[in-house]
């Protein structure tokens, strides 16, 4: 069966998507002027955030899923446990974390929920259904 659900977000959806619309406005996003915004809940019911940081040389600029990644193994150290992730952005428009932001979450959360916005509105997938055979070294 499909994890896939669509609909009213759930009160726990709804406080990530608070806090990452509130982190969404800290974007350092000059080139696309696209601002996005992430809050992930950790198996210990923290949540961490984070924003998208980009750079003159385009390549470098850091999503805002990881962002929150990062900025959660840097204040709570390494045993990171993804429960779920929540994306957001500016502009309303859909917005499903990339290729790359699916591997890094998968790294920390095999089992976690990402709450996104799809062309069909607000949607909530399993990481595993983003991102078939990820890959793992442990
Ligand atoms: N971006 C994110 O931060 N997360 C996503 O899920 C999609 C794209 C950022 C990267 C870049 O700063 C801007 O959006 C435009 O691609």
């Amino acid at each position: 069966m499909s994890s896939t659900k669509k609909g009213a977000p759930s009160k726990q959806n709804e406080r990530l998507l608070r806090a990452a619309r509130k982190t969404m406005k800290r974007a350092y996003a000059p080139y696309s002027q696209f601002k996005v915004g992430a809050a992930l809940l950790t198996s210990k019911g923290k949540v961490f955030t984070g924003c998208n940081v980009e750079n003159a040389s385009y390549g470098l600029s850091n999503c805002a899923e990881r962002t929150a990644i990062f900025a959660a193994i840097a204040q709570s150290g390494p045993e990171l446990n993804i429960r779920a992730i929540a994306v957001v952005n500016d502009q309303g428009v859909p917005c499903s974390p990339c290729g790359a932001c699916r591997q890094v979450i998968y790294e920390f959360g095999p089992d976690v929920t990402v709450f996104f916005q799809s062309s069909k509105g607000w949607k909530q997938s399993h990481i595993t259904e983003l991102l078939p055979e990820g890959f793992r070294l442990k």
